[in-house]
């Protein structure tokens, strides 16, 4: 008989558990039964996440190294006979929404009049999504309300936990049940209704995050595995206090096709058919059987240029530029004429090659796991070269981002750089354009960094008082991933 323990560990689906009895479950119930008259019949909760390493490389088919925050997205839900949503949010800056329900097709995702999603259009996402894995097929519609603590436009994946909390809520009220991996992946082509080409390392680490541990994610097959992190080591985050909704421009969506135009040439280049259809970094590599580092070589060789061309890239590809649009560009990337290709190839690829790096440095540094907390024991010495190491793979990944991809913002330098002084590192996590930092950070400078940050950073060059600064810099410590509570 395997222990409960076990089981729980085996179990591939969303797990459901019985609704804890904390204040804000309690306050989120108080709400829910003031708006719609009764108590909600099950909750789902949903995390955000920060990124350790491995940054714009997930749609590009390389693994990353996140872990899930214990900030969430926490819904309360009720079932109702009439094929409609009811929604509400705990935030009053959130209006609430009604819509009937028939068929996917119908559900429209309109952003506002400057083109930014309305809030509630994320859950539609999940629900779009969900109601075409279902052909239409939909038994009950839902009473929703919603109450999120994950920083919006931070970069700790707030947008991605609301699609997946709406996509799970509906899926369980329609009682279909999937694998966890099955689930994600649905969640990940389901954000794509907003607009934005996202790769699957958000919606993969809200529902495969494990406690204590970060996870090495692998596309195709989608796969997790637990990174045990050095003891000594804590992550810290820190918010620029610049805000960057990637769904709002078309940056994230310009990086995500150079990096398919870059694919197509490497290919064509080296001979081998191409056959028109969208490929990515890591599937070229395959296809030409060279290593990540010889790679970066033919980068260099075939994608010498800075700037390439629209009609350059037409010549390469044999294509006319109707086609190139029609075959590789996104509604809101077709109008672009120049593109950054031997930059993004070249990102795309080294930071593959930290991803590794990082893992294996973790996994040589200990694997022993004392108590379901992470246990490495290794002495005083050998831990400090190793977060030195670590630390140091994590600055070269912000360079890169910041030079190469040009997706970091004055504000996610300055932390860098004040962070650096210390002899600490640390870079952008998520998208970039603004949003958050993440640090390594070793546990006996803890206090020291977060009050640094607190006075460099929030007090001398964002006028925050120190006091209401604790909201925008905290450490963390991974969580586990999705969940259903039922009564
Ligand atoms: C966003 C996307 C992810 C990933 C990161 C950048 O969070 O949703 O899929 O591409 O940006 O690493």
């Amino acid at each position: 008989m395997p222990t409960e323990m076990e089981s729980e560990l085996k179990s591939d689906e969303v797990p459901i558990a019985i609704t804890p009895s904390d204040e804000r479950i309690n306050r989120l119930s108080r709400l829910y039964e003031d708006e719609f008259g009764k108590k909600p019949s099950f909750y789902v909760r949903v995390p955000g996440r920060v990124n350790i390493i491995g940054e714009h490389i997930d749609y590009c088919g390389f693994p990353v190294l996140p872990m899930a925050l214990e900030q969430d997205i926490l819904v309360a839900a009720s079932l109702i006979q009439e094929p409609a949503i009811y929604l509400r949010n705990a935030n009053s800056k959130y209006k609430s929404f009604n819509t009937k329900i028939t068929t996917y097709e119908e559900i429209e995702i309109t952003p506002d009049g400057d083109g930014k999603p309305f809030w509630y259009n994320y859950v539609l996402c999940g629900i779009k999504g969900a109601l075409e894995y279902l052909e239409n097929k939909m038994e009950n519609g839902l009473q929703l309300y919603i109450d999120g603590n994950i920083p919006p436009a931070s970069g700790l994946s707030s947008s991605s936990a609301l699609v997946s909390a709406a996509c799970l809520s509906f899926l369980y009220a329609q009682n279909v049940s999937m694998s966890k991996t099955e689930i994600a992946s649905l969640c990940a082509k389901s954000e794509r209704y907003i607009g934005t080409q996202g790769g699957g390392m958000d919606q993969a680490i809200a529902f495969l995050a494990e406690k204590y541990c970060a996870q090495y994610i692998t596309f195709q097959p989608l796969q997790a595995t637990s990174v045990i992190l050095p003891e000594e080591a804590v992550f810290v985050v820190a918010h620029s206090l610049a805000e960057a909704n990637k769904a709002a421009t078309n940056d994230y969506n310009r990086r995500v096709i150079e990096c398919r135009l870059a694919a197509q040439i490497l290919l064509t280049l080296s001979g081998i058919p191409t056959d028109k259809k969208i490929i990515t970094l890591s599937e070229t590599r395959n296809k030409i059987g060279k290593t990540l580092k010889e790679m970066i070589q033919l980068v260099l060789t075939y994608l010498p240029k800075d700037i390439y061309r629209k009609n350059e890239v037409c010549s390469i590809l044999s294509v006319d530029e109707k086609e190139l649009e029609n075959l590789y560009l996104t509604a809101n990337t077709k109008h672009m004429t120049e593109f950054k290709l031997k930059q993004r190839a070249l990102h795309v690829y080294e930071e593959a090659l930290r991803v590794e790096e990082f893992r294996n440095i973790c996994s040589q540094s200990g694997n022993s796991k004392v108590n379901g907390t992470n246990g490495h024991t290794i002495n005083g010495e050998s831990q400090n070269e190793t977060l030195s190491t670590l630390g140091k793979l994590m600055l070269q990944s912000h360079e890169s981002l910041k030079n190469l991809y040009e997706c970091s913002h004055t504000n996610l330098d300055l932390i860098v750089e004040i962070s650096q002084k210390l002899g600490i590192h640390s870079r952008l996590t998520g998208a970039g354009w603004g949003g958050c930092a993440v640090a390594l950070c070793p546990k006996n400078l803890l206090e020291n960094y977060i009050e640094t940050l607190k006075e460099e950073f929030y007090d001398k060059h964002c006028n925050i008082d120190k006091v209401d600064a604790h909201m925008y810099v905290f450490a963390t410590t991974p969580n586990h991933g999705a969940i259903i509570y039922v009564n």
